[in-house]
């Protein structure tokens, strides 16, 4: 029988600058699926690669003097090895400068062309350079671009259109009937709403004014829109328009693509129109995940988080910021990333709840039975509840899979650890190996906790590459069958006889204290680089054609939200500069009757002498923390841009320790 084929996407990212641990959400959510899949028996086929053309490349390259192709093939080679670090399982990699994809893109524009879905007009636009997006006067807000509120150019030239508006009904149509096409459910909503409800105008897709595209093949002053290039390449890769279109054949329509929430729109708008004007079957879904996003506010961003992935690997592993990656948030929303979230991740749930019992369940093999569990064994208490908890894992983990809910399917296996865990703490095996005629029953408790980590070592394997092999390693497992994803489905097959190893701590405690301490020096080094401290996201997604509603309401807080600032009015009593952090201010602020040090990043702006004395705003409640070692009980605000940074003072004086609200 054939196997049964699954083809799965993350977009193509651009190569305008270093990839951190945002863009590799995407990826290693794609690849907890790709490796999942594999593990049921599928046969996968996993694609990213990369973006490569369009005037912001182009821009880029002519700022560096170099050509767009060189600028393109550095960045590239980094992507690819990132991807190599973190172990992403990519049956292929496209880039859009690839001789095959560019010239089925000109055939798919030409198909488009001949049959009359592409037609030649004039267009009259704005133009956002960064984000290559095409705006009419009335989609502009203040004259700017709604997305990312940057100048526009105004733009005229003669271009080719592709007929989006014919393809309006039967969109709504589709989405209507398949409501598994746009996932989660708000997305789906929201394009109904916005955008296809609305009508749609045929969309502009090509360009004069720039070299750096796909040329159309007939027309060659003209460049193909950068998007109709891009989404090819979710058939460009499998060789459609080919003489040999097997993959296509085999793996067409994609089960899932996987995109941030800000891309949403281009997938299930433009993509589907464009399959339905050629007449291939649409995707089955269109999966829109959510940001990470840094903690707000520039003051607490001056602490620094180091969102460099090569660095957040080396430093804590793999296994722990794939986790992290897809425990911490649920997939389809957004959340934030910080250092100190990371770490306390690491310590609670990898460190001492898996870690420690697979260092606990090995030590006390060896040193109750010598490394051998003997055969003969009790049943006694617990045993059953233990059996039981453990045992729904697996299913749950598939069927939260199923939906992409890696979140939710990680808690399920954290159930089972916890279970484990309580399991020693109930039967307390200190105590029964006092007596050596408590020997059988021992060995079942012994076998018992054995056995519950061979099962979670298959079921943690679609997110954690090397973490299986060394639980496995330490348990003395070498045969592969008892390995399998459906082995986890049988209680009760570790092996009699079999020697464990007794080996290293799998996921070493970090002291966060200290390990901040060293971020914040990294962060400090780096400071120059800053490639995404400037906006809250991580990244700005770049392309991001969200409702501004929609936009909106993701940042609103309520009051109830607000209410929990304590801010007060402070007084400088003293500043002075941190020895060895050049933007450190360390100073001493009259609360009323209390007094507070708080240190502050504002010392490249502000001169010790010049603050004192004035009256500034604390958030007093925020949790204290220490910067070079010194305690800051606060933080003051500030405004900043690119330049300047100006503290946040009042419009005369009144007591300090006064609310402000
Ligand atoms: O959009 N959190 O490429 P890209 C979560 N070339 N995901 C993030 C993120 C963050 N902070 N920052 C970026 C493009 N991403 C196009 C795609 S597909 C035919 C063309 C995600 O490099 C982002 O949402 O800007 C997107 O899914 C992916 O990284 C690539 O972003
Ligand atoms: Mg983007």
């Amino acid at each position: 029988m054939e196997k049964k084929t699954y083809y799965i996407t993350t977009p193509i990212y651009y190569p305008s600058g270093k990839l951190h641990i945002g863009h590799s959400y995407t990826t290693v959510a794609a690849d907890a699926m790709a490796r999942y899949k594999r593990l049921k028996g599928y046969d996968v086929m996993f694609l990213t690669g990369t973006d490569e053309h369009g005037q912001k490349i182009q821009r880029k390259a002519e700022e560096k003097g170099i050509s767009p192709q060189q600028y393109v093939d550095e960045i590239v080679a980094g992507i690819k090895e990132l991807w190599k670090l973190m172990k992403i399982t990519n049956d292929r990699f496209i880039r859009t400068t690839d001789t095959q994809h560019k010239d089925v893109v000109q055939k798919i524009f030409k198909r488009l062309y001949d049959q009359g879905d592409i037609y030649k007009s004039e267009y009259e636009g704005w133009y956002c350079t960064p984000c290559e997006s095409f705006w009419t006067k009335t989609q502009l807000v203040d004259g700017k671009c709604p997305d990312c509120g940057r100048e526009v150019e105004l733009t005229k030239e003669e271009s080719y259109f592709f007929r989006l508006s014919k393809y309006q009904d039967r969109l709504i149509k589709h989405i209507e009937e398949n409501p598994d096409f746009i996932q989660p459910v708000s997305r789906q909503n929201e394009m109904l709403n916005n955008f296809l409800r609305p009508g749609l105008e045929d969309l502009c897709v090509s360009r004069t004014s720039f070299k750096w595209g796909i040329p159309v093949s007939f027309d060659e002053k003209h460049v193909i829109y950068v998007w109709i290039d891009a989404l090819s390449n979710y058939i460009t890769a499998l060789n459609y328009m080919t003489n040999d279109e097997s993959d296509y054949k085999k793996y067409w329509p994609a089960d899932v693509h996987l995109v941030g929430k800000e891309i949403v729109r281009f997938h299930t708008i433009i993509w589907p129109a464009m399959l339905m004007a050629l007449g291939e079957p649409l995707p089955k879904q269109i999966y829109g995940h959510g940001w990470l996003l840094l903690e707000g506010g520039k003051m607490s961003k001056s602490k620094g988080n180091v969102v460099d992935p090569v660095i957040l690997v080396n430093k804590y592993g793999l296994d722990s910021i794939r986790y992290f990656l897809l425990r911490d948030m649920p997939f389809g929303s957004d959340g934030i990333f910080s250092n100190e979230a990371l770490i306390n991740r690491i310590n609670s749930d990898l460190a001492n709840d898996l870690g420690n019992l697979v260092s606990r369940t090995v030590a006390m093999i060896d040193k109750y039975f010598g490394g051998k569990i003997p055969a003969e064994r009790e049943a006694g208490d617990y045993d059953q509840d233990l059996v039981n908890t453990v045992m729904q894992a697996p299913s749950k983990t598939e069927e939260l899979l199923e939906k992409l809910q890696f979140n939710n399917a990680l808690t399920e296996i954290w159930k089972a650890i916890s279970r484990t865990n309580k399991y020693i703490d109930e039967t307390m095996p200190w105590v029964l190996a006092k007596d050596e005629k408590n020997s059988p029953r021992l060995a079942q408790v012994m076998y018992n906790l054995a056995e519950s980590l061979r099962i979670i070592s298959i079921i943690i394997e679609p997110f954690m590459p090397e973490t299986p092999e060394k639980i496995r390693h330490q348990l003395g497992l070498t045969d592969k069958k008892l390995t399998e994803w459906d082995a986890a489905k049988t209680w009760g097959i570790y092996p009699t006889g079999i020697a464990v190893n007794k080996g290293e701590v799998i996921f070493p405690r970090i002291e966060l204290k200290k390990e901040m301490e060293e971020l914040e020096q990294i962060t400090a080094a780096k400071e120059s680089e800053k490639p995404m401290n400037k906006a809250h996201a991580v990244s700005q997604p770049e392309k991001a054609l969200e409702s501004e509603a929609s936009e909106k309401n993701a940042a609103l807080v309520t009051i109830e939200d607000f209410a929990k600032l304590d801010l007060r009015v402070a007084k400088v009593l003293e500043a002075e500069k941190v020895e060895g952090a050049d933007k450190l201010l360390k100073l001493k602020l009259e609360l009323g009757s209390e007094t507070r040090q708080v240190v502050s990043g504002i010392a490249k702006h502000y001169e010790p002498k010049d603050i004192i004395g004035k009256q500034v705003i604390l958030i007093a409640n925020l949790k204290p923390v220490k910067l070079k070692g010194i305690e800051s009980q606060g933080m003051i605000l500030a405004a900043s841009d690119d330049t300047k940074l100006l503290l946040a003072t009042l419009d005369g004086e009144i007591n300090s320790g006064a609310k402000v609200k």
